[in-house]
């Protein structure tokens, strides 16, 4: 199956192309699904056939339009791994997918494809715990810096004054995560690629916007469609959604993907042919569950919006007409995803007691997927940011980030009022 039909050149929904897309089931002895290609290589009809294709791999040759990206080894290319690569990027309207070991995997690769000695990241803040050590503690290593700006209603504005500080030549990336981890504040995508057209201009390398789609995507929020270059993934999450595997994925343009796949290969960052197996698999209800899930969000965050002992919710489903953050929703998202987070009253204190007492909820970091989670970020996701940084983006020890999963919306609503009671 390809993107569009044969005859009539009708372009099919990504819905349709994650059951079909990019397999051939003559190939695999008429088998509906993929089989799982549990192997390390891959044997050569002839000595000139793997001459060729090394020589595709490498770009050691001009490519031709007949030329076909044969199989070589697990590392660089295995069917389960491209087929899932195919259908994403599909998915997020890209030329080409990337999957990788992890999230973090993804985007430390995606960093060393990218920068050099010099170079500046501008991002947005807050962002995943491991990202801010990425940035803040190993890339320094190799002379690489970021500068974290406030996610929010004017990061652009931000952005462009820190550009301006250290020089626009310097800056390399535009690295943002929107919604951010845990604090749900948004940022305008088609601002940051419009600063990054601008900081290109006359530039010999492009500026790349780069963006953590990892809480909306691929259903409430497609990146390259307002300009970003690069979209990335933990897969661990929405998109494997069964909290059985971990795997991170980058689409985009098909250029710098051509690069991050060199890398990859050379960094042997890659997802391995199993989890690549698992993520087709989780490819194909990935919009049911995500729609679901974020039905019973909106249900439990109403509920929690209305309770004595929570102070505040931060959840998309809740902004109101005339915010600013709900004008960036409209514009660039299809329904509210399914994090939620929110202060409870008395600190620290009182959020561990409450975790403490849920019991349909599981105590445990990562989200997205099919059973809820609770988990404080405070000092738990985000522990590695300084408190007074967390405070500043409303990140505070008595805030709880809740993934909603695919229990009834009855049953999650009893269990965090049972929770939240104070004794
Ligand atoms: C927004 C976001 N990006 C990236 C990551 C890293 O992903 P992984 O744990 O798959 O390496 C996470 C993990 O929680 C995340 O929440």
């Amino acid at each position: 199956m390809d993107r569009k039909h044969s005859c009539s050149q009708f372009a099919f929904n990504p819905e349709t192309l994650a059951l079909g897309l990019g397999y051939d089931p003559f190939r695999s002895e008429g088998a509906v699904k993929p089989p799982a290609f549990l192997t390390s290589t891959f044997q050569f009809r002839t000595a000139e056939e793997g001459k060729h294709y090394f020589e595709l791999a490498y770009g050691l040759k001009e490519r031709e339009e007949k030329d076909i990206d044969g199989l070589i080894y697990s590392r660089l290319n295995n069917p389960n791994l491209q087929i899932f690569e195919e259908r994403l990027a599909a998915w997020d309207g890209t030329d080409a997918g990337s999957v990788f070991a992890s999230g973090m995997a993804a985007i430390s690769t995606l960093s060393l494809t990218l920068l050099k000695p010099g170079d500046y990241i501008l991002c947005s803040a807050p962002v995943y715990g491991g990202t801010h050590y990425l940035f803040e503690h190993i890339l320094p290593k190799f002379d690489i810096h970021t500068i974290q700006v406030h996610g929010g209603n004017n990061t652009a504005q931000l952005m462009r004054e820190a550009a301006a500080k250290v020089g626009k030549d310097k800056v390399r990336m535009l690295f943002l995560e929107t919604p951010a981890n845990p604090s749900n504040t948004m940022v305008d995508i088609e601002s940051i690629a419009a600063l990054a057209d601008e900081l290109s201009a006359g530039a010999d390398r492009r500026v790349i916007t780069a963006v953590d789609n990892t809480f909306m995507g691929p259903i409430f929020q497609s990146p390259a469609k307002h300009g970003a270059d690069l979209v990335i993934y933990s897969a661990t999450k929405f998109i494997g959604g069964h909290s059985d595997l971990i795997a991170g994925v980058v689409t985009g343009k098909k250029k710098v993907m051509d690069e991050l796949m060199l890398m990859r290969t050379i960094l042997g960052t890659m997802a391995n042919p199993f989890s690549g197996w698992l993520l087709l698999r989780s490819l194909e209800t990935v919009a049911v569950r995500m729609r679901r899930q974020a039905e019973t969000a909106q249900k439990v965050a109403e509920m929690l919006a209305a309770h004595p002992q929570v102070n505040r919710v931060c959840y998309p489903g809740l902004l109101e007409k005339g915010d600013p953050q709900r004008a960036i929703y409209d514009k660039q998202c299809t329904g509210p995803g399914a994090l939620i987070a929110f202060e409870i009253n008395g600190g620290e204190k009182a959020a561990m007691a409450a975790l403490n007492r849920f019991e349909v909820a599981r105590l445990a970091v990562s989200l997205g997927g099919t059973e809820s989670l609770v988990q404080l970020p405070y000092c738990m996701t985000h522990s590695d940011v300084p408190p007074e940084q967390l405070e500043s983006f409303g990140v505070t020890a008595g805030l709880v980030r809740m993934s909603v999963g695919l229990e009834h919306p009855e049953d999650l609503i009893h269990d965090c009022e049972q929770a939240l009671k104070v004794d």
